[in-house]
């Protein structure tokens, strides 16, 4: 079987400085997850794949984004060309033009945030490493299985972590009860519609949430990157729920709805009532920012305004259709032979139960090898997947009728 999913630290051959590393990568259990999988398709392909692997691993869109997305883009860009248009320096937390249209989605969804705790930024995936310069010593609380960057940017800034496990048990869906009762003044993460599973919070298990966090002064790190993949009925802000903007940062995305893997952009609500310790998160966040960045550019700031127009968000909805009915045929096809299933109803991903024992890796190895499509083993989303792959509607739709062939012959 393929050796993969190892944390490569090979650094005898040539060690030339003298400086203290951190050793916090040590504690690193393995390479991030889809860079490995990249790495292990890849040498399978150059040692000869007998025909093109189809790749639903990386939950990367693969719609174009909406034409008015980037004509938006190219006027910006072209106002860049002439001297009483040019911008320098973007604001720190964002254009303000962006951040009213971001509280206007908010608006939309019934929920109220102030344009003021809106911040932008060039992805979650960035946020959510981020967030831990502003936290101290406390422990952060993880879904297991979770998106690998809540863990990895934990463990490579020093953070105690403590899993949530997310079983099949309780559907995929840890409640505080998960937790104990012990635990007070932790960083908690929640992804809802989830990744990897796709299992998804009612406002009440929500609320439940957002309950459990401000009787126990802990902060809710919700992950709504997932939002436009809600079924109906199923919250997409955690500001639905009455309490969160005391106790809830949101990370929102316009990756995979809008099409913006390439482009870069997403923002995250800090609510200003946010406190602990007689200081406002929101300040610290601030600081951070100032120090650190110089904001997301002009044209990339445009385009997203235009992502969250009428027309817009429309033209995202069809996208988020596309997704799902190819979610829904892969799940199809495993149901179809027996095999447990779930996702596609609120996400775009199928989380698969291995059959015949085998374990992620092996059934990753099996559907690369015998089928030439290339998933993502579960155990790289935490211990709690072990013995789940997850594939994801992200594909093309020839790609996806073609690949849900492929699993109907081998499986
Ligand atoms: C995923 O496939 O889980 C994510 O899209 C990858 C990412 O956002 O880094």
């Amino acid at each position: 079987m393929t050796e993969f999913l190892i944390l490569r630290m090979s650094a005898e051959e040539a060690i030339t400085l003298d400086i203290d590393l951190s050793g916090n990568f040590s504690r690193l259990e393995r390479g991030y997850v889809f860079a490995e999988c990249e790495r292990v398709i890849g040498e399978y392909e150059r040692s000869g794949a007998p025909r093109r692997v189809i790749r639903l691993g990386i939950g990367d869109a693969t719609l174009p984004v909406c034409p008015a997305v980037s004509a938006a883009f190219a006027a910006a860009a072209e106002e860049m060309s002439h001297a009483e248009t040019f911008r320098g320096y973007p604001p720190v937390s964002g254009y303000s033009f962006l951040r009213d249209a971001a509280s206007g989605y908010y608006r939309a969804l019934g929920a109220s945030v102030s344009p003021e705790d809106i911040y932008i930024s060039d992805g979650t995936k960035s946020d959510a490493g981020n967030i831990y310069d502003i936290l101290g010593d406390c422990t952060v609380c993880i879904p297991d299985p979770g998106y690998p960057a809540y863990r990895d940017c934990a463990i490579m800034a020093g953070k105690r972590t403590k899993d949530i496990p997310a079983a099949a048990d309780n559907s995929f869906l840890p409640m505080p009860d998960c937790l104990g009762k012990d635990v007070r003044g932790a960083a908690i993460w929640l992804c809802s519609p989830g990744n990897p599973t796709g299992a998804a919070y009612t406002e009440k298990q929500l609320g439940a949430w957002v309950d459990f966090a401000l009787e126990s002064g802990s902060l809710i790190l919700f992950d709504a990157a997932y939002a436009a993949f809600a079924a109906p009925g199923i919250p997409r802000t955690i500001y639905a729920v009455k309490g969160a903007e005391e106790c809830a940062i949101e990370f929102y995305s316009l990756s995979k709805s809008a099409s913006f893997t390439g482009i870069r952009c997403a923002w995250c609500v800090i609510p200003s009532a946010l406190c602990s310790g007689g200081a406002r998160l929101t300040e610290l966040w601030r600081r951070r920012l100032s120090a650190r960045s110089n904001g997301v550019s002009y044209p990339v700031q445009r385009a997203a305004q235009a992502a969250l127009s009428k027309i817009a968000i429309n033209y995202a909805d069809e996208c988020v259709r596309y997704y799902k009915e190819n979610a829904a045929m892969i799940k199809i096809v495993f149901e179809g032979k027996g095999i447990e299933a779930c996702g596609a109803a609120s996400s775009p991903y199928v989380w698969i139960k291995c059959p015949d024992g085998y374990s992620s890796e092996g059934f990753f190895d099996r559907l690369l090898r015998k089928a030439q499509i290339a998933g993502t083993p579960g155990d790289g989303f935490g211990s709690g997947g072990r013995g789940y792959l997850r594939l994801t509607g992200f594909g093309t739709r020839a790609d996806t009728e073609e690949a849900a062939r492929r699993l109907d012959t081998l499986l």
